[in-house]
């Protein structure tokens, strides 16, 4: 077993330097690393890490190192790697097993080596890492304590699992935390999606007929961001409430058969498969852009696209150009892998503050309770989300305002109603 595996050495430099400009906008997991370097509470464990190779990330690696623990990390994409901080973490000690335009082969390869490490406890951003330590090296499996899961899609993964028997340790769904939902999936991906596609682009989003696909959490910030910057937005929906409430939020709602025929730019946030088909590819204008924000590159059908062009082409290194048989020219980013992530930096470090502060805090709470909790899907403890969240505000220089005694009696009372 090899220590690391990353792309190019002569980046080290560069990725501390990156790595030092996040830390810098993270203060509530600075102070954790800070009283995690006192208190090592993760001593002596393996941690096995799937998540994307971010400067944030690496913030988080060195948090969980300070803390005690050993961390074997590789990515949680083939794209989203950014070489320069693998190196960086590699040179510091860390096991890295990542670099950018992986395959698929090479990808699955390094969650091996990473598994090859014994895990004591696991962090995944999809799942993959966890259904493979379940289904290929179920031997390592009596030894993990527990995990924790940092996106929707992969939550949805463990709840599958869950419903089906086969889960084997409890895990953490670090994406449902508030601090998690409210702020990482709406104004981290919000922000960070029309970044992507600026970045590979630099098209003027003002004027533009943007499209997108899905009003969840992800979905509702692109959609604000998108409208923002000047673009008239289109949402569409498969889920009524949603749907109602991007209407009442001032977005046009309609089905993607009728948005085919007038969007400019796509955007795709459901955690769904083959979303844009076949059937809106045809209708497609000449020049439009097809960006998928959700967890896997299977929103936007790649077969179908394949299918119907009769050439391809990259104009850069994030856009693929496909010519159509009816003439048109569709351009897919990032592969369909996640726009934000594939062609920009992803999360902006402050987002991503609160979800890896609730990551740290999560794993030291699997060690404390090792052996005592549930072998299911479980919620980040309600004390751990609100002191992030309060971290936070402390850190922004935000004041609460305080309910007086007199307050929290009457919102306990039934006893007084009309005066
Ligand atoms: P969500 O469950 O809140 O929203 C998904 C929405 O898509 C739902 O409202 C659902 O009704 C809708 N939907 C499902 N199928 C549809 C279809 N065929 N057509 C139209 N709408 C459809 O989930 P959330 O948190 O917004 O996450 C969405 C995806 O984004 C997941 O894959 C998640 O893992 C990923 N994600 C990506 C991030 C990134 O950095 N790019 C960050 C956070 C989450």
């Amino acid at each position: 077993m090899v220590g690391f595996r990353v792309k190019d050495a002569s980046l080290t430099e560069k990725g501390s330097l990156s790595i030092d400009w996040a830390s810098r906008h993270m203060p509530v997991l600075k102070s954790i690393q800070g009283k995690f370097s006192v208190e090592k509470p993760l001593q002596g464990l393996h941690l096995a890490a799937c998540l994307h190779v971010t400067k944030e990330t690496a913030v988080l690696v060195e948090t969980l190192e300070s803390a005690g623990a050993e961390v074997a990390l590789c990515g949680s994409n083939p794209l989203s790697t950014q070489d320069n901080v693998a190196t960086a973490l590699a040179a510091g000690g860390t096991h890295v097993y990542a670099w950018r335009g992986q395959t698929g082969e090479e990808y699955y390869h390094c969650i091996e080596d990473v598994l090859g490490f014994e895990p004591d406890i696991t962090l995944d951003d999809g799942a993959d890492l966890i259904t493979t330590l379940h289904t290929e090296k179920t031997e390592l499996l009596p030894r993990v304590i527990g995990g924790t899961e940092e996106t929707t899609t992969g939550v949805l993964r463990l709840r599958a699992m869950a419903a089906e028997g086969a889960l084997r340790y409890p895990l953490i769904a670090v994406n449902d935390a508030k601090s998690k939902n409210l702020f990482d999936n709406p104004v981290g991906t919000g922000q960070s999606a029309l970044d992507g596609l600026i970045r590979a682009t630099n098209i003027l989003v003002a004027g533009k007929e943007v499209v997108v696909v899905g009003y969840g959490q992800v979905g509702s910030g692109i959609a604000e961001r998108a409208r923002g910057l000047g673009a008239k937005v289109t949402v569409v929906e498969v889920d009524p409430f949603k749907a109602l409430k991007a209407t009442m939020y001032g977005f046009k709602v309609t089905s993607l058969e009728k948005a085919s025929t007038y969007g400019d730019i796509f955007i795709t946030a459901t955690g769904n498969v083959n979303v844009i088909r076949a059937k809106h590819i045809e209708m497609m204008k000449d020049n439009a852009i097809l960006a998928n924000a959700g967890h896997f590159d299977v929103e936007v059908c790649k077969p179908d696209l394949e299918r119907l062009s009769v050439s391809q082409r990259r104009l850069n290194p994030c856009i693929e150009e496909y010519r159509m048989k009816n003439g048109s020219r569709l351009h897919l980013l990032g592969e369909g892998r996640l726009v934000n992530l594939a062609c920009a930096e992803g999360h902006p470090s402050e987002v991503m503050d609160l979800s890896f502060s609730i990551q740290a805090l999560s794993v030291e709470f699997l060690a404390e309770n090792r052996g005592r909790l549930p072998v299911e899907v479980i919620d980040v403890p309600a004390s751990v989300d609100e002191v992030v969240t309060r971290l936070k505000l402390e850190a922004m220089g935000v004041e609460l305002e305080e309910l007086t005694a007199e307050q929290r009696e009457y919102l306990k009372s039934w006893r007084l109603g009309t005066a």
